[in-house]
């Protein structure tokens, strides 16, 4: 079974780094074109009209280039910690996440929230937390929720790392694009009629248990993350934005099962990503001590696209209801906090 599970991996993990692969720092049309008929080959759409399109650059580009041998070396160590994040574990990092187990190749491929466009429409307001952020901030963003954790530092030497890590992969792009731009985010295809737990839970035993076990833990070798935990202590937090069940339902559709983009229907998606959203997981940092309170306090910006502080449609359970923040030893972290300019 693991065996298995491994070489699906293993053939998944190649697909999803050829696409990158392809990229150069010389952006012209025909690499363009060729970048475009391999994603559209993956199932994914073709750029809208006048939609931007920028092919990050990989680290064979980065060794090429002629950036100065001290910075080539703080986007490496940022390229290194983005891939595995678990070496902050127990300090930044509380469960089993690398950056990379959501932004996959790297961070660098479309339709699975590649980072670089946060490196250029940044610093912006944010819904989520009402405020205008900034790169450093958007990343102890994922932090705090996706990791189940807390943010380095604001300016420490592992901030800048990964700050120029993003800040390298949007080389050549504008501030500010006035463009859409192709691929960004985990875009969703269109919420079904109705939304099945039963349908759902059928579907993750027949297509991602395999690799991700039916209990939702995932699977660690020798304390490395072979396949992550979509739900339970050692996933990501409630307050994390693939809990939203349309951005769980787009990660699902364009990039699971690993390797094979785009196969799954989009009521398959849905489903499965309804039932993942109905299983339990580490509190949210902004829980107030009262699941209620904290969905109305909560809700408008956020979990009226989760099913946090509801009913579990299979038993009744309130899901969110509990004081559980997983391996983590604290709720809240000190960069979950309000920000004013008046
Ligand atoms: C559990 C999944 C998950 C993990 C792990 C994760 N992220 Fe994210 N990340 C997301 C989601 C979801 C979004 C929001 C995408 C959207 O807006 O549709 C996001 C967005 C981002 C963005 C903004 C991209 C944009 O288009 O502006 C950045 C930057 C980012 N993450 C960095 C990181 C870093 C750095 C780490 C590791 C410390 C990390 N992420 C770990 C799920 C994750
Ligand atoms: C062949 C093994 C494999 C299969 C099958 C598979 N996944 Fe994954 N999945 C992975 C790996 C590996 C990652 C992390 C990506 C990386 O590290 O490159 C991942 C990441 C994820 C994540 C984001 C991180 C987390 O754990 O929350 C979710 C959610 C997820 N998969 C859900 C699914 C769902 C739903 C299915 C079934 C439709 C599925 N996966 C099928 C291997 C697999």
């Amino acid at each position: 079974m693991i065996q298995k599970a491994l070489r699906i991996a293993v053939s998944g993990a190649l697909l999803a780094v050829a696409t990158p692969l392809l990229a150069n720092d010389a952006n012209n049309d025909a690499k363009i074109q060729d970048y475009i008929n391999t994603l559209t080959e993956l199932g994914f759409p073709a750029p809208a009209e006048g939609e931007m399109v920028h092919i990050p650059p990989t680290m064979a580009d980065l060794d090429a280039s002629d950036l100065h041998p001290e910075l080539k070396k703080v986007i490496r160590k940022g390229y290194d910690l983005f891939t595995n994040t678990q070496q902050l574990r127990g300090e930044y990092v509380f469960n089993n996440m690398n950056c990379s187990s959501c932004h996959l190749g790297e961070g660098r491929m479309p339709f699975s929230a590649p980072i670089w466009p946060a490196a250029v429409t940044l610093p912006g307001f944010r819904g989520k937390n009402g405020h205008v952020n900034n790169l450093e901030e958007r990343i102890a963003g994922c932090f705090t929720y996706s990791m189940n954790g807390k943010s380095p530092a604001y300016g420490s030497d592992t901030m800048l790392a990964m700050s120029a890590y993003h800040q390298w992969l949007a080389s050549g792009v504008e501030m500010y694009p006035k463009k859409k731009i192709y691929g960004r985010g985990f875009p969703a295809p269109a919420r079904p009629a109705e939304l099945s737990y039963a349908r759902g839970e059928q579907l993750y035993k027949d297509n991602c248990a395999v690799c991700h076990a039916e209990d939702g833990s995932g699977l660690r070798v020798n304390g490395e993350t072979v396949f992550p935990a979509p739900w339970g202590d050692m996933s990501n937090n409630w307050g994390a934005g693939i809990v939203r069940l349309k951005t769980g339902a787009g990660f699902i559709k364009n990039n699971m099962p690993l390797g094979q983009p785009n196969s799954l229907t989009d009521q398959e998606a849905w489903d499965i990503a309804y039932y993942m959203d109905s299983q339990e997981r580490p509190q949210d940092p902004r829980y107030t001590g009262n699941v209620a309170e904290t969905l109305e306090k909560f809700g408008p910006t956020f979990h009226k696209h989760s099913l946090y502080g509801q009913a579990r449609e299979s038993d009744g359970k309130i899901l969110g209801d509990h004081a559980n923040t997983g391996e983590k030893p604290f709720l809240k972290p000190d960069t979950v906090r309000p920000r004013t300019f008046d």
